[in-house]
């Protein structure tokens, strides 16, 4: 097996996830500052650091995508971030699109930039630690969006980001996010995500991307968070397993679902119920920001000298994600964190 296919598998083998630490400074100073927090770039690696360092990282993270100012920062003892995350068992990675634009053409809706000097980037990158890389693409649904322009452009932006990142002997976690804002139903979000998986896939055989290095992070099939449609887990996870088994090639090792702004519980029990009905040879796992991080940091908003609470409840969150996985997740083991 190719280095890459390894490091692939070992993301997200064994019960692991992936801990999406990379928002953007402007992401993280709108979560920090709606905590009242001040977004200084010491405040955003203290409270990543106890994220890092915490127990939980060991059994249940396997990866850690970071974003461009913390993989060059270090921490109180003179680690570097990467030598933090290895010295717990993990993978750091890094986000190496630089967001969204209106997109040319079609102006409501977004084009994901990053492409240029991308290739000298991940040299460095790779030099700093980073094993494997992310890029997000962006899809509104509405009457009528995606158009076939942005689910074209995308899928083409992220293929060939893909094949840069396998150049430079990294793993592309390749992001196409069908958001969950609207009024659709969760047969309008799958019909959504078929188009958009299908023409990532032909992208990304179009440039030659060694799909056994790979992993998909896609959206879960959901109906939209205005909808009056009120799918159950077992609907959600039924809808979800479909769309990945008509449109993932099988040489893909595994998928980490985005939570894309599913509550905690939500996005666990959704995973799990997806698990319990995997009758495929993917691994079906996790690759959360919001839905492991938030309330780990509305605890550490309360006093952020409190990292033992803080780095409880991010380890609850971790193993309970970690269940999920293998489908041992319950509503029970769910209770039993007393902070
Ligand atoms: P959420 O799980 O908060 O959607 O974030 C995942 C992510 O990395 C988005 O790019």
């Amino acid at each position: 097996m190719s280095e890459i296919e390894n490091i692939a598998k070992q993301m997200i083998a064994k019960g692991r996830g992936i801990l999406a630490a990379d928002e953007s400074t402007g992401t993280m100073t709108k979560r920090l500052s709606s905590i009242n927090i001040e977004s200084t770039s010491e405040n955003r690696l203290k409270f990543r650091e106890a994220l890092f360092s915490a127990e939980g990282i060991k059994n249940y993270i396997g990866g850690v995508i970071l974003y461009d100012e913390t993989i060059k920062q270090k921490t109180s003892s003179g680690k570097t971030i990467p030598e933090l995350i290895r010295s717990f068992g993990s993978i750091p990675g890094i986000k190496v699109d630089i967001g969204t634009k209106k997109l040319a053409g079609s102006p409501e809706e977004k084009i994901t930039e990053g492409l240029d000097g991308l290739r000298e980037r991940l040299a460095e990158y790779y030099k700093l630690g980073a094993r494997f890389a992310k890029w997000r693409a962006v899809y509104n649904i509405s009457e009528e969006y995606p158009s076939k322009l942005a689910i074209k452009s995308n899928a083409h932006a992220l293929a060939r980001y893909a094949a840069l990142v396998q150049e430079a002997k990294m793993v592309p976690i390749v992001e196409p996010e069908v958001l969950m804002d609207g009024k659709h139903d969760i047969m309008k979000c799958y019909k959504v995500t078929d188009g958009v998986l299908k023409e990532c896939y032909k992208e990304l055989k179009l440039h030659n991307v060694n799909l056994k290095g790979t992993i998909l992070k896609p959206n879960m099939i959901l109906p939209g968070n205005k909808s009056k449609d009120k799918s159950n887990t077992l609907e959600i996870a039924k809808m979800t397993l479909k769309c990945i088994k008509e449109n993932v090639p099988n040489e893909v090792p595994g998928i980490a679902f985005l939570s894309g702004g599913q509550t905690e519980i939500e996005a666990t029990q959704n995973l799990n119920e997806i698990n319990k009905i995997n009758d495929t040879n993917f691994l079906l796992s996790f690759s959360y920001g919001r839905a492991l991080q938030q309330s780990a940091l509305k605890n550490w908003a309360k006093n952020i000298r409190d990292i033992n609470n803080t780095q409880k409840i991010f380890n609850h969150r971790s193993k309970m994600n970690g269940l999920s996985t293998s489908a041992k997740w319950s509503m029970d083991l769910e209770k039993q964190l007393t902070v």
